[in-house]
């Protein structure tokens, strides 16, 4: 089947590739549509790894996905062919003990499309859980299924900061990570998101949604903001999505009293964090590893019309320019939010 294939680091092919195709009696085939370009993709094409994640053969990338069903399993019920869906990237072992303790997106044995040695979904159709395939509403299009992946990180930590009416968000980086955290946590019941970046173009995108406040770190003060925004008091919550130590250190004094600081953003070195400071305020520190149960919370967010994902639709690229979309998206063009790949003129034979 025809892909777009990770040959090796910084090398890229649109070839035919042999994919596992066997439908299981809980299984649907799905025929792709939109497929999102996701940071982890891109790093994955120019760097050949993420942490302990290395490639070492041949791998179809992607993992934002949306499709049409075309064939179901003898034992699905809730699907059928021809519906729209959307597809949650990562499938734990049913029978785990993460599974039955309801923390599946922590299962060891998680496999998740494109990372090694699992392959991705920029290929014409593939076989997929009909538990983790979710049916598109009416009114949700399939760039939009294909943005529910990445905003259901964005849910997962509003979901983990236990956000309280009226509370009072900052949000640390404005990438595509920052943006979804910052609308799920508007979403969640935040009065106010406070987002900081470097980057203008990404703080003018996501400052055009009521609630936000754009922030550049380059020439704004953003504890003077956020005092002045709170009173002095700090922020309830502190998201950090953008992996940047500095970020990351600035949290415990951008916090309120009792607030809570949720880490999103992954640094890719250790970083350092005020225990003391933190402990003086009595922060609650959360972790957020992509997403459990979201799909069809997001899902509902988005049909309500309550979230609209679709001015963060940058670019769309035919899967034939596939490779363009990749080095754009290499290229980290400041106001490129998301990049996305139709693939509904590929042929699955
Ligand atoms: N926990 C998870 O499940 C999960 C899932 C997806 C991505 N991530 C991580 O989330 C992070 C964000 O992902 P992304 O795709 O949006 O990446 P990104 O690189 O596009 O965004 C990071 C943003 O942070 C900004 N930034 C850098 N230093 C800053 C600072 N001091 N203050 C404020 N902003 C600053 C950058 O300018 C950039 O816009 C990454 O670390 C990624 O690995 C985590
Ligand atoms: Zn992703």
């Amino acid at each position: 089947m025809r892909a777009l294939v990770l040959e090796r680091k910084g090398v890229l092919s649109l070839r035919d590739i042999d994919l596992p195709s066997t439908l299981g009696p809980d299984d649907v085939r799905i025929r792709l549509h939109t497929v999102g370009v996701c940071g982890s993709d891109v790093h994955y094409y120019t760097h050949g790894g993420i942490g302990a994640y290395i490639v070492k053969s041949p791998m179809v990338l992607g993992h934002e996905a949306a499709g049409t069903i075309v064939e179901i399993g003898a034992n699905v019920r809730s699907l059928a062919v021809g519906d729209r869906v959307c597809m949650e990237p990562g499938v734990p072992d049913f029978k785990s003990k993460a599974t039955r303790l309801g923390l599946y997106n922590v299962d060891p044995a998680v496999r998740f499309w494109a990372t090694p040695p699992v392959h991705g979904c920029l290929t014409g159709s593939v076989v997929h859980p009909a538990a983790f395939t979710f049916r598109l509403p009416d009114n949700v299009s399939f760039a939009e299924g294909a943005m529910v992946e990445p905003f259901a990180v964005g849910m997962q930590a509003a979901a983990r900061a236990r956000i309280k009416p009226g509370d009072v968000a900052v949000v640390l980086g404005a990438g595509p990570i920052g943006v979804m955290v910052a609308l799920a946590a508007l979403a969640g019941g935040c009065s106010k998101a406070i987002v900081s970046d470097l980057h203008q173009p990404k703080l003018d995108i996501i400052g055009r949604y009521p609630g936000v406040v754009p922030v550049n770190i380059r020439n704004q003060d953003l504890a003077e903001i956020l005092r002045k925004e709170t009173d002095g008091w700090g922020a309830d919550i502190v998201f950090d999505a953008s992996g940047a130590p500095k970020a990351i250190e600035s949290a415990v004094g951008l916090a309120c009293p009792g607030g809570a600081i949720v880490l999103v953003g992954i640094p890719v070195e250790p970083v350092s964090f005020d225990i003391a400071g933190a402990i003086g305020k009595e922060l609650r520190v959360e972790t957020v590893f992509r997403y459990a149960n979201m799909f069809e919370r997001a899902l509902n967010l988005i049909a309500s019309g309550k979230v609209d994902l679709k001015p963060l639709i940058s670019a769309t690229f035919d899967f034939e320019r596939s490779i363009e979309a990749f080095e754009r998206a290499a290229e980290g063009r400041p106001a490129d939010v998301k990049l996305q790949i139709d693939l509904s003129g590929v042929r699955t034979g």
